[in-house]
């Protein structure tokens, strides 16, 4: 890590994937024991499985909804570091999720964006309104704006559509001097590029995975172990850094 000026802190632009919510209870995704290890993606994630069979993916969507809420799932350390860091940090503060889980705002994130949506709402696809939603889905479900019923969809982004405040994302990375990318495989776009944006932006780049990613090459410093050790030891020593 270069010297850090305390007087005037680096933008600190954070990623993180499924691995951070892992060890508190969540399925991955390209583990050997992921989610796509157990169905396919067209089948469940995308607008075409969607309109060929909606009971389908309401139905993923659901036992993955109850799961979240069920007993046991909490923030783990790596959550909690990441809010701590966040109340902590002397300078601008962005943390970006690929997760749909609710953990980081549990854990008290609050400069948080959900570039793939969350799990615990819902959005109509007549009226376009979101709304929370921690029960069941399905076709019959009415929306809570407009009334319709057979437009209600998870409020997440499927594969082939775009994520969400993409704009406000390249900002943070155009001005960000700290990238700290956590617990993702670097598979996906355009999350996986983030990386080469923080490199353009000459930004010191630093990867906290149980694993090397797809992208591990770009990141300047790795620290390799799980999220639950690594990260909150990683936000001590950059926090004592600024002090
Ligand atoms: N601590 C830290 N990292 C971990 C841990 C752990 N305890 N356990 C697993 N990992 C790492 C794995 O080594 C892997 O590199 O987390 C990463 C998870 O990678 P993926 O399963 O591919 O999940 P992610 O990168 O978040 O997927 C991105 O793909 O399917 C879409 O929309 C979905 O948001 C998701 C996106």
């Amino acid at each position: 890590m270069p010297e850090l000026d305390a007087s005037n802190p680096p933008a600190l632009v954070i990623l993180t994937g499924a691995g951070i919510s892992k060890e508190s209870g969540l399925d991955t995704f390209r583990d050997a024991d992921g989610i796509w290890a157990r169905v396919r993606i067209e089948d469940v994630a995308t607008p075409e499985a969607f309109a060929r069979d909606p009971e389908r993916v309401h139905a993923f969507y659901n036992a993955r909804r109850r799961g979240l809420c069920g007993a046991g799932i909490a923030p783990n350390p790596g959550h909690r570091a990441l809010a701590r860091l966040e109340q902590d940090w002397p300078g601008e503060f962005l943390l970006v999720t690929q997760n749909i889980d609710d953990l980081h705002e549990r854990a008290g994130s609050a400069k948080l964006v959900h570039m793939h949506g969350e799990l615990l709402k819902a959005r109509c696809e007549r009226c376009d309104a979101v709304h929370r939603h921690e029960g069941d889905l399905s076709a019959a479900t009415a929306c809570p704006g407009c009334a319709g019923r057979g437009g209600i969809r998870p409020h997440v982004v499927w594969f082939g559509e775009m994520p969400f405040e993409m704009e406000r994302i390249d900002a943070a990375l155009r001005r960000c001097g700290l990238f700290v990318s956590i617990g993702t495989s670097g598979n996906v776009y355009p999350a996986a590029g983030f990386v080469q944006q923080a490199l353009l932006s000459r930004a010191h780049t630093v990867e906290l995975n149980l694993e090397p990613s797809e992208g591990a090459s770009l990141f300047r410093e790795r620290h390799y172990g799980p999220a639950s050790e690594i990260v909150p030891a990683f936000v001590e020593r950059l926090l004592r850094r600024t002090r």
